[in-house]
């Protein structure tokens, strides 16, 4: 704390703490405020609450500047590998090179899944959304591998290598079923990107001959997606973690979360935009013209961001990385082109203009799946395997915290005040004057 905020709270001067960041983000800190006046804090939506201190991510909206661990997301992209990443995210350091071959071959040892658990893919209807799939095989995880109430640190590293590793087997396991192709096995032989490629599109048959392009055009997106702060997903780990639920489940509540259309969900909704538009044959202009109208259910899907007021540094990397990854695949995308119209029709608009709406990072991350061979239902499950880094940093995070208490938010009631049973008969029946 390093100043204080005095609040009028019911007629009376209080004083409150101001807490305040790496950054100089500044926060009233108001735990205090229900014992002294009975006031709670409403903030719908939480827009305006700081829900924890993190040592983690720092995201700065109106510059548009992304920080993993004070490192620049740019320094990322550019040098790191998603492995680098996550050990980064994690334990709050760059690893030195013995302790990056620790945590990759940890990551490579346990790549398996228990061999039981394969059955349960038998038993998923055909078309079952692989996000379906991964929440619940995440989830089941746990009564393959018990999780004991204490972890010690080698249990937890343990554990945390697992989800990481696992949620890549199961990805990959879920597409095969979808396509109704036997399961690839991970192998102890490939890096982490190349093994999830291989397990997803060699088969029995035939060979995946792997393009580094491509597995750079993947790891790029992992690293981008590795975390992002207190968005919804990771609050959700957050908070189901503050009630010492065991690791399988918390991750598993935040797949679930990020699986929604407002969250996750929005990449392949950009795609099936652009195939929208490309299929009628749509004047783009024409299309923004309907996104800026406010009965339109055409919302300009990868534009506008809650915390972004500025272009999403990530969007621009990945504009970038793909529009080199088509020079190198040496082939071309119309929606490509449609996309980059409409980036710039819409950044000289005013309508954008004046509400701060920019390209956001899934106007080009199903661009980037799409041109690697990712099918578009697994765009989500993708971003998912991207954030678990991200989401075990914050879990962590909090129960090795000094303060650590279930949360447990409140409410303001607004329901019916206290009223009486009604024998069924006497229901409805109105009351005469
Ligand atoms: C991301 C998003 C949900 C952020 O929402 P938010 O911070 O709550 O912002 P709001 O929905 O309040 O939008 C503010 C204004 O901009 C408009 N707006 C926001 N995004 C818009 C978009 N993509 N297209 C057209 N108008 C948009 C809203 O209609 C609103 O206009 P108004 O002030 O006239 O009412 C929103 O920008 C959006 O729906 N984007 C498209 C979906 C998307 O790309 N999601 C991925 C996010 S990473």
């Amino acid at each position: 704390m390093t100043d204080n905020a005095k609040l009028i709270v019911d007629g009376k001067e209080r004083s409150f703490g101001i807490v305040q960041g790496t950054k100089g983000e500044r926060a009233i800190d108001l735990a205090g405020l229900r014992e002294g006046g009975g006031l709670l804090t409403l903030d719908e939506g939480l827009g305006n609450t700081a829900s924890c201190l993190s040592r983690i991510t720092y995201i700065n909206g109106e510059k548009g500047v992304l920080l993993y661990r004070g490192y620049p997301i740019e320094e990322l992209a550019g040098k790191s590998s998603f492995v680098e990443t996550a050990y980064l995210l994690i334990h709050g350091e760059l690893p030195t090179r013995s302790e990056l071959s620790v945590f990759s071959n940890r990551l490579n040892d346990s790549s398996l899944i228990h061999e039981d658990m394969r059955h349960f893919f038998v038993a998923f209807p055909k078309y079952a959304h692989p996000m379906g799939i991964l929440a619940t095989m995440v989830a089941s995880l746990s009564t393959f591998y018990p999780v004991p109430d204490h972890l010690d640190p080698e249990a937890e590293e343990q554990f945390m290598a697992n989800l990481i590793s696992q949620v890549r087997t199961i990805a990959a396991f879920s597409y095969k079923k979808s396509i109704g192709e036997p399961t690839v096995y991970p192998s102890i032989k490939l890096r982490y990107v190349e093994n999830f490629l291989n397990m997803m599109f060699s088969s029995p048959v035939k060979d995946y001959r792997q393009d580094p392009d491509i597995v750079r055009a993947v790891e790029l997106f992992l690293i981008l997606h590795a975390d992002h702060e207190q968005n919804c997903s990771t609050s959700t780990v957050r908070l189901v973690g503050s009630s010492m639920a065991n690791i399988y489940s918390v991750i598993s509540a935040g797949i679930s979360a990020l699986w929604g259309p407002r969250h996750g969900g929005a990449n392949q909704e950009v795609i099936q935009m652009l195939e929208h538009i490309l299929a009628t044959g749509t004047d783009p202009k024409t299309f923004i013209d309907r996104a800026k109208s406010r009965n339109a259910r055409e919302r300009l899907m990868g534009f506008g961001h809650r915390v972004y007021k500025s272009f999403d540094p990530r969007a621009r990397i990945l504009k970038q990385a793909y529009h080199q990854l088509l020079k190198k695949l040496k082939t071309a995308d119309p929606l490509f082109e449609i996309a980059m119209q409409i980036e710039e029709l819409a950044l000289k608009d005013a309508y954008f203009i004046e509400r701060n709406l920019y390209p956001n990072v899934d106007f080009y991350s199903g661009l980037i799946l799409k041109a690697v061979g990712i099918p578009a239902d697994m765009f989500t499950v993708l971003f998912a395997i991207g954030r678990v880094p991200g989401w075990l940093a914050h879990w962590r995070e909090m129960v090795h915290a000094k303060e650590f208490r279930i949360a447990r938010p409140r409410q303001i009631y607004i329901g019916p005040s206290e009223r009486h049973y009604e024998p069924i008969n006497s229901r409805g029946l109105k009351k005469c004057p």
